[in-house]
C-alpha cells in the first residue's frame, strides 16, 4: 500500500484522511502538533474500516518520524480563517507553521509528492517549495479543483444539470484575483458562454470567486472543509495511481503563462512524479489581463513573505 501522509488532523486534513481510507489510495498517518488529537482521529478512522470495508490502515501521531517512506504528504496545518478575516491575514501566522512544517518533510520523507492546502495557498505552496528545496514539479498546491467544483455546483444548480457533465476551469491565485474562464467551462462540450446570457455567468462567477467567504460566513466558527478534503483527496488519487488527470493546479511556472519563479493556479497533468506537465492555454487579452492582475497579487504576496522571513 502507498503511504499518504496528512499533517494538521483538524477539519480538512481529518475529512481527507477519511476520504483517502474510504478510497483506499493507501495508508494514512495523521499527524498534528496537538496531543492526542491525530491519535484519536485515526483510530476512530481505523474502527470505520470494518464498518465501510476498507483495508487502509490509519496511524495519528505527533512524531515526525512516523512520516518516514511516505509517498505523498498532504499539508493542512495552520490557522484557519475566521469571518472578516482575509487569506492575506493568515500570512503570518500560517508561513511560521508551514516553514517547520516543510523542514520536517524534508527531513523524514524526502522523497515524497508534497500537496499544500493551507491558506493563504499560493504562497504556502511557494514557501513549502522553497523551505523543503524540493523539486517545483513535486510540490503543488490545491485551490482550482475546489474553485472549479464550487463554480460547477454552481452552474447545475442554475441548469438544473447533472454536476457529472459540467468541466469548469478556473485559473489564477486562490483568492479574490482568481480567473474562472467560461471559455473553458463546458456541459458535456458545450462551453456554457453558449448556454447562459452574459449577466448569469457574471453572477456565478462571482459566487465562485467569493465561494470559500460564503461558507466561513454561514460556519461562523471555521471555514469550508468538505470540498477542500474531496478536492485534495482527486489530487492525492491522480498521484498515487499516476492518472494523469488534467486538474487546475497552484504550479510553479517556470515560463509558462509569460510568468516564471512564482506559484499559480494552471491546468497541469499530475501522475506519480508530481506536475507533470503545464497545460498552456490559448486566452484573450481580457482573460491574459486577468491573470496577469492575479499574478500580480501573489507576487506582492511573495515579497511580503520574504519580508517576513
Ligand atoms: N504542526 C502540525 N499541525 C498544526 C500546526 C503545526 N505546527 N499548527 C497547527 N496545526 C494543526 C492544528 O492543531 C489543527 O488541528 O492544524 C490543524 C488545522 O485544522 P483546523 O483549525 O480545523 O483548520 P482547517 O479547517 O482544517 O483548515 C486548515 O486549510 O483550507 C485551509 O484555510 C484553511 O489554512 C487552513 C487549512
Amino acid at each position: 500500500m502507498p503511504k499518504i501522509t496528512v499533517i494538521g488532523a483538524g477539519a480538512v486534513g481529518a475529512t481527507a484522511a477519511q476520504r483517502i481510507a474510504e478510497k483506499e489510495l493507501g495508508d494514512v498517518v495523521l499527524t498534528d502538533i496537538v496531543e492526542g488529537l491525530p491519535q484519536g482521529k485515526a483510530l476512530d478512522l481505523l474502527e470505520a474500516g470494518p464498518i465501510c470495508g476498507y483495508d487502509s490502515r490509519l496511524l495519528g501521531t505527533n512524531d515526525y518520524k512516523d512520516i518516514e517512506g511516505s509517498d505523498v504528504v498532504v499539508i493542512t496545518a495552520g490557522i484557519a480563517r475566521k469571518p472578516g478575516m482575509t487569506r492575506e491575514d493568515l500570512l503570518k501566522i500560517n508561513s511560521k507553521i508551514i516553514r517547520e512544517v516543510s523542514q520536517n518533510i524534508a527531513r523524514y520523507a524526502p522523497d515524497s509528492v508534497i500537496i499544500t492546502v493551507t491558506n493563504p495557498l499560493d504562497l504556502m505552496t511557494y514557501l513549502t517549495m522553497k523551505t523543503t528545496n524540493f523539486e517545483p514539479n513535486r510540490v503543488f498546491g490545491m485551490s482550482g479543483v475546489l474553485d472549479s467544483g464550487r463554480f460547477a455546483a454552481f452552474i447545475a444548480m442554475e441548469l438544473g444539470c447533472s454536476v457529472r457533465d459540467i468541466s469548469a476551469m478556473v485559473l489564477g491565485g486562490h483568492g479574490d484575483t482568481m480567473v474562472p474562464l467560461p471559455r473553458f467551462t463546458t456541459v458535456s462540450g458545450v462551453p456554457i458562454t453558449e448556454l447562459m446570457p452574459e449577466d448569469t455567468i457574471s453572477r456565478l462567477v462571482e459566487r465562485t470567486v467569493n465561494g470559500g467567504a460564503e461558507i466561513v460566513n454561514l460556519l461562523k466558527t471555521g471555514s469550508a472543509f468538505y470540498a477542500p478534503s474531496a478536492a485534495v483527496t482527486n489530487m492525492v488519487e491522480a498521484v498515487i495511481k499516476n492518472t494523469k488527470r488534467i486538474l487546475p493546479a497552484c504550479a510553479c511556472l517556470g515560463g509558462e503563462y509569460g510568468k516564471k519563479d512564482i506559484y499559480l493556479g494552471v491546468p497541469v497533468k499530475l501522475g506519480r512524479s508530481g506536475v507533470e506537465e503545464i497545460v498552456e492555454l490559448k486566452l484573450t487579452d481580457g482573460e491574459r489581463k486577468a491573470l496577469d492582475r492575479s499574478a500580480q497579487a501573489v507576487s506582492s504576496g511573495i515579497i511580503s513573505l520574504n519580508a517576513l522571513l
